[in-house]
């Protein structure tokens, strides 16, 4: 099967209440890790891919890991550019065959998150290529860019309308929240469904994208803290609220930060039990098979998305 873009996954996933999983890619062992898990639960996926991913792996590289992928698996997949944040940026990659683009305009001011998101969409929808926008600020770390909580700001559901409709975007990420890394909230978790269901009366049947939805899980958190790590204070979304947004608008739920602390819990657990252990197969290993372990579990426990393919 080739790639696909989202409008399939999406308009099936909004329709039967659950959500893709959006799972973020930098090297061989993460792809296998998440494509295996997927093949064993025939779950669709979208494989993400960040600029500091692109800088790290190089663009070729990661698009054959992920054609590879497609062939071991047969599975729907879609690869999908995270937080694209210039037009150049979004050409390239759908010019290097992405089927799927996120243009992150958030920290514009709206008339210019729209102006440089319908400039995206014109160039990706003239190439078959689907278009994720966003809409209000996520506190936290992409790349380089740390947003603090102060200059994060919810999502205006009276925006979404006109921004959709000006923009023609296939997905809107809305801020409700969350955000992004291992350190999403200092007490109780909240997130703001109340803006997550008005969006969804304002566009009814139109995919919302959750970012910043690990749940930094704490059984990997104290393996990293018991393996000479620290990370004391991690903390992210908890399963329920993204079970939650999954049966509502929410159609992507993005994840990287999991993926991270279970690759890292596990290479730490074996350097730990094993110091003299040099033949990185033997730590990239059951790292990979960790990372497995974590996205069938948000598969089929989290996201619903099993036996949709
Ligand atoms: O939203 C950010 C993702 O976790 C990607 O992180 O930009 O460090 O690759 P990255
Ligand atoms: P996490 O840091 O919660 O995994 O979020 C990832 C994300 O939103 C990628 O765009
Ligand atoms: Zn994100």
């Amino acid at each position: 099967m080739p790639l696909v873009n989202t409008v399939e996954m999406f308009k099936k996933a909004y329709e039967g209440g659950y959500a893709i999983g959006a799972f973020n890619v930098n090297n061989m062992e993460i792809v296998q890790g998440i494509t295996e898990a997927a093949k064993e639960v025939k779950a669709p996926l979208i494989l993400q891919v960040s600029s500091g991913a692109r800088k790290y792996a190089n663009h070729t590289y990661l698009m054959k890991l992920i054609e590879a992928a497609l062939i071991e698996t047969d599975l729907p997949i879609a690869v999908h550019l995270d937080h694209g944040d210039t037009f150049e940026l979004c050409k390239s990659c759908i010019d290097g065959g992405f089927t799927s683009v996120m243009i992150d305009g958030s920290h514009h001011s709206f008339e210019d998150n729209i102006a440089l998101t319908k400039k995206v969409v014109d160039y990706a929808h003239a190439h078959g290529v689907t278009v994720e926008g966003e809409l209000g600020r996520l506190a936290g770390v992409e790349d380089d860019v740390k947003v603090s909580a102060e200059e994060s700001s919810y999502t205006r559901p009276e925006e979404v309308e006109e921004f959709v409709k000006r923009t023609g975007v296939d997905s809107l990420a809305i801020a409700i929240g969350t955000s992004h890394g291992a350190f999403k909230f200092t007490g109780e978790a909240k997130l703001r469904f109340d803006i997550l269901e008005e969006v969804g009366k304002r566009l009814p049947g139109f995919p919302i994208v959750l970012h910043g939805a690990s749940s930094v899980i704490p059984e990997y958190v104290d393996m990293v803290n018991n393996y000479g790590g620290k990370m004391p204070g991690a903390k992210g979304v908890p399963e329920e609220m993204l079970r939650k947004a999954a049966s509502m608008a929410v159609c992507k739920i993005n994840i990287d930060s999991d993926l991270r602390l279970a690759m890292t819990a596990t290479i730490r657990k074996v350097f730990a039990e094993t110091p003299g252990e040099f033949d990185p197969r033997k730590y990239l290993g059951p790292a990979r098979d960790e990372i497995k372990k974590l996205v069938k579990n948000k598969l089929i426990n989290v996201l619903g998305c099993a036996g949709q393919a």
